[in-house]
């Protein structure tokens, strides 16, 4: 089985050579690596759910905090301008990560969650007639399924789903037959929480503007591992999170092209995304404050900042090649425990080893290895239609970051010979 991922086939750009990580200095960066679980050193293996934090974010949240904390954009005094400021600072900091052309295409959110739900709302509902289609794939989150179940219940549209193959892969011909004219948005995952599976998105983004349709991309589980440019994509929407990539929790991005941002009306009202309001009639802010209702995570936003200078600073490259190394070699190992069952197996892949055992349940395989001080996830992953479609009721998930080592692969693996030895 092929684990070793052809980045390169998937990347947006070519990847150069890059020199490898000092893994044992990046894990200095995260006082959380340090602690013990259950007296043993943690194995920290859940970063598809929710990466751990390096200092740099967290003494920006405490700075912010104790020197620099006010509301923004609503004050002359002069905290509120430093916050204002930082807080502008990070939506710069974000447009360079991803590549967008304009600081205004870059929506702050709550999360990959809430920056589908607006472009559920605010792009796919007005533009809804009964009859028309949206398509997804069948490796998609929660978050990519329900936003969209709920306006075609608003609108008499219809959700269609492009299947995947026994190994997790994407049916292109499928995909491609499934875009008509019907098909007013497309909207699929870049890289798949629950299988791993890098998505052709540069194809799937082609195929869907040669029929003249708009397409989002659900970038959650890419953002933190591969490099993102969405020129280059030519995207319309790229949705992504700061909790999975080392930022803080509740912000979120969405990334819209302009001229989509621009014609598309507000979803939530409050303050900060209005100009006049009067009781007779309201006119808005432009993008991106229009999306921006009421205050928001002030502290999320300017800590974004130094999690994407952290990234940027080991190198996106160098992250995702040692991630890489990491899934294949754990994928490998994977490969001598009996009865042991990899549930996606993409030849393109990143960050995840998704896999069910003959003899437990996943929840009771993670019970285990939490007390060898292992932490992966178990359960459906918010992916239930991909637990159904490879027929199992749950799966035990082992995710990847860039300060995970060998070593931590290994204990894993152990932790796998426990489980065998008590259910085996
Ligand atoms: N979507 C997150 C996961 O995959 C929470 O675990």
């Amino acid at each position: 089985m092929s684990s070793a991922v052809p980045l390169d086939a998937l990347r947006d750009t070519h990847a150069p050579r890059v020199e490898p990580l000092d893994v044992e200095r990046v894990r200095q960066d995260f006082p959380i690596l340090q602690r013990k679980i259950r007296g043993k050193p943690l194995v920290y293996l859940d970063n598809a759910a929710s990466s751990q934090r390096p200092r740099v974010v967290i003494e920006a949240i405490r700075k912010l905090y104790e020197q620099d904390y006010a509301n923004i954009h609503r004050g002359v005094h002069t905290l509120s301008q430093v916050a204002t400021e930082a807080y502008e600072n990070s939506r710069d900091k974000v447009r360079q990560f991803i590549g967008a052309a304009d600081r205004r295409e870059i929506v702050f959110t709550r999360g990959t969650t809430e920056s589908i739900n607006l472009v559920a709302n605010s792009f796919a509902r007005p533009r809804l007639q009964p009859g028309d289609e949206i398509l997804i794939t069948a490796m998609e989150h929660h978050a990519n399924i329900v936003p969209w179940q709920l306006v075609c219940e608003q609108t008499g549209a219809r959700l269609r789903v492009a299947p995947i193959s026994d190994e997790g892969i994407l049916r292109m011909e499928e995909f491609a037959r499934l875009l008509t004219p019907r098909t007013r948005l497309v909207a699929a995952v870049h890289v798949s929480n629950a299988l791993g599976t890098i998505n052709p998105i540069r194809r799937m983004i082609e195929l869907a503007h040669a029929g003249g349709i708009p397409i989002l991309i659900d970038g959650a589980q890419a953002a933190p591992h591969l490099r993102v440019n969405v020129q280059q994509l030519d995207c319309d929407f790229y949705a992504f999170s700061g909790h999975k990539m080392c930022g803080p929790t509740g912000i979120g991005v969405l990334y819209g092209k302009l001229a989509h941002l621009e014609a598309m009306p507000p979803w939530q009202g409050g303050g900060d995304m209005i100009n006049v309001v009067t009781f007779e009639k309201t006119t808005y802010n432009d993008p991106p404050q229009r999306f921006e209702a009421g205050t928001p995570n002030i502290e999320g936003g300017i800590a974004l900042a130094p999690a994407i200078d952290y990234l940027l600073g080991l190198g996106m490259d160098r992250i995702a090649a040692w991630e890489n190394e990491l899934l294949a070699y754990a994928t490998q190992c994977a490969a001598d425990i009996p009865g042991l069952r990899i549930i996606g197996t993409a030849p393109c892949k990143a960050s995840v080893l998704s896999f069910v055992l003959d003899c437990a349940h996943p929840h009771d395989i993670g019970t285990i290895l939490d007390q060898e001080g292992i932490a992966i996830r178990t359960g459906h992953h918010c992916a239930q239609p991909v637990m159904q479609r490879f027929n199992v009721p749950a799966t035990a998930r082992a995710s990847f970051s860039f300060y995970n080592t060998r070593e931590e692969v290994d204990a894993l693996f152990r932790g796998l010979r426990k489980v065998l030895e008590v259910f085996g």
